[in-house]
């Protein structure tokens, strides 16, 4: 989908798809080469469902051997705010134990799901766990994460598009956008 199709529902867009594009191509030759000496496939983690699109296109852009893992976890409900409180929704398939595990996530707003993914993780005996988002919002961060690879910074406005969602709509838009408040302030 694109921007054009959404009328005053977008304010504007943040970050292109072609921004997108590049971005992910560039931090798929760093994964390549960060990862290139581990024995077994990197495991990349998506988290569902924002983190699809990312996942899809930055998988398909790195060369060395990878699986791919999936797992939903509710932060947020139907709102615009992380509430902080995390649950599992859907576990992993694959055992992570002494795995190089890769988190791939659409955006790092307050930091809430993020760090508590990476304990999470951490605890069930990976060889290493590093974060890949695609967003960060600097000006929300609430808990300190650190993310390995980072996409872009963006404003701290609520944004949809590219897997992003505003109660399951606009994932598949192709840029990032800001929603305009009076889609969401009834
Ligand atoms: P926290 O605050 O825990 O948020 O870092 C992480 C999760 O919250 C969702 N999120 C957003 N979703 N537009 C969205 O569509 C946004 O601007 C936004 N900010 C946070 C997202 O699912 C992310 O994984
Ligand atoms: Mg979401």
């Amino acid at each position: 989908m694109e921007a054009s199709h959404l009328g005053d529902d977008l304010t504007s867009i943040v970050v292109s798809h072609q921004q997108l594009e590049t971005r992910i191509r560039e931090i798929a030759a760093d994964i390549d080469r960060d990862y290139a000496d581990i024995d077994k496939p990197l495991l990349m983690i998506g988290v569902l469902k924002g983190a699809v699109m990312v996942m899809a296109d930055l998988a398909r852009a790195i060369s060395i051997p990878l699986h791919m893992d999936w797992m939903a976890v509710s932060s947020y409900g139907h709102g615009t705010k992380s509430s902080g409180v995390v649950r599992i929704l859907k576990d992993l398939d694959i055992d992570i134990k002494d795995r190089h595990v890769l988190i791939v996530e659409d955006i790092l707003d307050s930091g809430l799901t993020l760090s508590w993914l990476i304990r999470n993780l951490a605890s069930r005996g990976p060889a290493s766990v590093n974060v890949m988002t695609m967003m960060r919002k600097p000006d929300a961060i609430k808990v300190q994460v650190d993310a390995r690879y980072i996409g872009f910074d963006i404003p701290n406005e609520f944004v949809v598009g590219f897997g992003l969602d505003y109660a399951e709509q606009y994932r598949h838009l192709r840029d990032v956008a800001i929603l305009a408040p009076h889609v969401y302030q009834h």
